[in-house]
């Protein structure tokens, strides 16, 4: 049985979290949020001293591989946050990973094809219980090509900059635009420019800008658009 695939990608910051979240809670769809497990990898790497924290280390991929492929990773609903918690090797891995710092370790990792073809079985076997909705960078291009719906969110570096800005000053935590956009935009460079499924829309994708749309307006776009695909 082939349960429906929709697939949300585009950059960090472009809303893709809520989106994701709001259309599996209403479709009572489950949600994989590959970013997540990307964000692992990396974080387990740096632990491991595999990369280094302004990316100028060169990696070791065979060794990435073997710690990869030592991770056992799974996803549960958390509804409280409104997101998904991460356990892996039967431990809670918590918000630690949701981070700008992990989100560069991310990046780093996440160039090696070998690791890619690692984390696509569990990826891909999360579609063969329910529906999915699915979060990432290559959902619609490389993890499910056949998928019902897809969608890449973008943005532009300066919105998604601003948004962590209002994020974190709301968070009362300390906040510099200027460092927000060049480290947005260097992660955007990593992701776009690697051999390996670079981010970037689906042929088939619907692409929504979201720089001047807000959560909610973005949100009714991507549902109006599911329900016309059908
Ligand atoms: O979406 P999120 O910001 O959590 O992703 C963190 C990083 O993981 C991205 O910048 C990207 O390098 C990588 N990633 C990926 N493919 C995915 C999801 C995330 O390469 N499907």
């Amino acid at each position: 049985m082939r349960y429906p695939v929709i697939c949300i990608d585009g950059p960090s910051g472009a809303g893709k979290g809520t989106v994701t979240w709001r259309l599996a809670q209403a479709l009572n769809y489950q949600l994989l949020d590959s970013g997540a497990l990307y964000r692992i990898v990396g974080l387990k790497a740096y632990e491991a001293g595999l990369v280094s924290a302004d990316a100028s280390q060169p990696i070791d991929e065979n060794a990435l591989l073997v710690l990869t492929q030592s991770l056992d990773i799974s996803f549960v609903p958390n509804n409280d946050s409104g997101r998904v918690d991460i356990v892996v090797n039967g431990e809670a891995v918590g918000e630690q990973v949701r981070n700008e710092t992990v989100g560069g370790y991310a990046s780093q990792i996440a160039v090696f094809s070998q690791v890619r073809q690692a984390l696509l079985k569990l990826q891909q076997d999360m579609a063969t219980r329910s529906g999915l909705v699915a979060d990432g960078r290559d959902m619609g291009t490389v993890v499910f090509p056949d998928a019902d719906v897809k969608v890449f969110l973008t943005a532009s570096a300066e919105a998604r900059a601003q948004r962590r800005v209002a994020q974190l000053l709301n968070n009362h935590q300390a906040a510099d635009f200027d460092a927000i956009l060049a480290t947005i935009k260097a992660r955007d460079a990593r992701d776009e420019n690697r051999a390996t499924a670079p981010s970037k829309p689906a042929a088939d994708a619907l692409v929504i800008d979201s720089s001047t749309l807000d959560a909610s307006a973005v949100y009714e776009q991507v549902k109006a658009y599911c329900q016309k695909q059908g």
